[in-house]
């Protein structure tokens, strides 16, 4: 299974990457906000920073939603870095958009993925990755890890390339079952990736070790 951090803050992605577990970085619009970022020129920027900082695909959201646009905005993006993944909302000007992009070799990831048949659409179209956001569902009381099962049986059925990008995680309990489950990778924010490391057992038994240790001189 894949690592991608979702975020746009450089710092958290220098971190994952010196960690040596990432393959990706995905973002989004309101991630970008969050950083502060403003305009075309400071956008662009930011993603060949990030582009430079990590290894592996790194996902640019548009910001338009009509066919036109969406295309424009996208080829732009794309130019910017060949690890750039075109991140395209689920929507039908955005199907057309990931045939497009398919067709041209650009790489896609189709995004705010709620249910198993915008996951197949985007399949059809060409998507390299579909996200389907686990922890919105979650936080309406609808079980998002099911909509993962549905989604693997059905890429697996029909042998569909595009991957199962498993987004919205907010815990390591949400990245445990996605690998049981087989998602291809999973985007998380940085804490939901380093909480994989804590176990009471482990840190008694390190301070065990220590102890133990400076008896052996
Ligand atoms: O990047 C898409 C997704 O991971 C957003 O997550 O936490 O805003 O639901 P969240």
């Amino acid at each position: 299974m894949k690592f991608f951090i979702d975020t746009a803050n450089l710092e958290q992605i220098k971190e994952a990457q010196d960690l040596g577990i990432l393959d990706g970085v995905t973002t989004n619009p309101s991630l970008m906000a969050k950083e502060g970022i403003s305009g075309k020129e400071a956008i662009l920027n930011h993603y060949k920073t990030i582009c430079e900082i990590a290894d592996g695909d790194i996902s640019a959201e548009v910001l338009s939603t009509t066919y036109e646009e969406m295309i424009k905005e996208g080829e732009e993006l794309a130019a910017i870095h060949p690890n750039i993944v075109v991140k395209i909302p689920m929507i039908k000007d955005g199907i057309k958009a990931l045939k497009y992009f398919s067709n041209k070799g650009i790489k896609t990831n189709c995004t705010l993925i709620f249910s198993a048949g915008q996951a197949l659409l985007a399949a059809k179209a060409g998507a390299n990755y579909v996200s389907p956001f686990l922890g919105r569902l979650d936080d309406i009381s609808v079980d998002g890890m099911n909509l993962i099962e549905e989604i693997r049986i059905i890429f697996d059925n029909y042998m569909f390339d595009t991957e199962i990008l498993a987004a919205s995680i907010r815990s390591p309990m949400h990245i445990i079952n996605c690998a049981k489950i087989g998602a291809d990778v999973i985007t998380s924010p940085l804490d939901s990736i380093l909480n994989l490391l804590n176990h009471p057992l482990t840190d008694k038994g390190l301070a065990q070790f220590v102890a133990d240790a400076k008896k052996l001189g």
